[in-house]
């Protein structure tokens, strides 16, 4: 089969290349998917380069130690292994796993769930990570509700997109703050107010907020907490990354700042629940999410593809099609 193979880190074109391996033998527990779509990251990217330098036991110290990168999945079982009996062959489904990048993937049943009827196989990779990320943050940390004032900084990516969509399903009053050029789809996607950043800090306008999904980092806490009412929380979810414990630093000052002040700030790392897929699948099955798809590649362009994702302003979703 075709698989897109990293053996050291780096960027993108320098290190991942199209081969020609042996197609994987399904185990006990797993199924053999015949990818159909993948979704790329922007966590994928960081892996891809090894950074930040912490995460490297995880990784792989010296080199990756998943070959063939690539989480976010939607095919068709191939095969299944001894002990799996939900899934059969033909069966369309979408989940998460390794070494999405590829032809066919070995996936843990557990992870995958029968696609949304209502989506193309592009459109369901495209929920895996971001839109479980999203969901964890406006329901469990921000406990969203009807009547909520809710800002999502970094509406237009990958996270933001879901989120927007996500916490106006919750009944709240959503703000999206992105580019220039995305300020068109945020709105189409249901945000109530859009900002765009080039032209105004949402840290200096008059408006509070009872709960900010901050999906970049780009401003101090102690700003940041100015536009949140006085019991209002703050999600950190993103930060510059690279170096050596990256946007961990963002992380401890949430921490610390806790200690001092009644607002929340919080630090979260999502979890990949196939409860919480099943969640969203009634999301997109309800027409209340839909996922947002930015441009898609075919397999051999993957390097350019997780490229683009790495530069950092990916409208929604990055897709390469198998
Ligand atoms: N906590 C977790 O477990 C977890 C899980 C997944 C992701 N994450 C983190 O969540 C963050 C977002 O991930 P993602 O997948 O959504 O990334 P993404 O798809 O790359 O989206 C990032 C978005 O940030 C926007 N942006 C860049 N500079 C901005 C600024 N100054 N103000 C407002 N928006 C700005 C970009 O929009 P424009 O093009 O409009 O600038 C882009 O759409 C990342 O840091 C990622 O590492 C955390």
């Amino acid at each position: 089969m075709k698989a897109i193979i990293q053996d050291r880190y780096g960027e993108p074109a320098d290190v991942l290349a199209l081969k020609e391996i042996d197609k994987p033998r399904v185990k006990e527990g797993e199924v053999l998917v015949r990818v159909h779509a993948a979704s790329i990251n922007i966590g994928d990217c960081h892996v891809m380069r090894g950074v930040p330098y912490i995460m490297r036991p995880a990784f792989g110290l010296r080199r990756p130690r998943n070959r063939i990168p690539g989480m976010d999945i939607a095919g068709k079982v191939e095969a299944v292994g001894a002990d799996v009996t939900q899934f059969q062959p033909g069966d369309e489904v979408f989940g998460w796993g390794k070494g999405a990048f590829a032809e066919y993937a070995t996936v843990e049943a557990d992870n995958l769930l029968p696609k949304p009827a209502n989506l193309t196989f592009e459109q369901a990779a495209a929920i895996g990570v971001s839109a479980q990320t999203a969901l964890q943050a406006v329901r469990d940390h921000g406990k969203v509700h009807p009547g909520q004032k809710v800002l999502v900084n970094g509406a237009s990516g990958g996270v933001g997109t879901f989120a927007v969509q996500i916490a106006k399903s919750f009944g709240a009053e959503v703000t999206g703050v992105c580019s220039t050029d995305k300020v068109q789809m945020v709105t189409s996607i249901g945000a109530d107010h859009v900002i765009d950043y080039t032209q105004e800090d949402f840290t200096h306008g008059e408006q509070r907020y009872d709960f900010i999904l901050d999906n970049v980092g780009n401003h101090s806490f102690s700003d940041t907490r100015r536009a949140l009412t006085a019991e209002g929380t703050l999600l950190s979810n993103g930060a510059p990354v690279g170096g050596w414990i990256g946007g961990l630093t963002h992380v401890i000052k949430a921490l610390a700042q806790s200690l001092f002040v009644r607002q929340q700030l919080r630090p979260f790392v999502s979890m990949n629940s196939t409860e919480d897929l099943a969640a969203l699948k009634e999301f997109v099955e309800a027409g209340k999410v839909t996922p947002v798809i930015d441009k898609m590649y075919p397999l051999s362009e993957t390097a350019e593809a997780v490229g683009h994702v790495g530069q950092g302003h990916a409208q929604g979703k990055t897709v390469i099609t198998v």
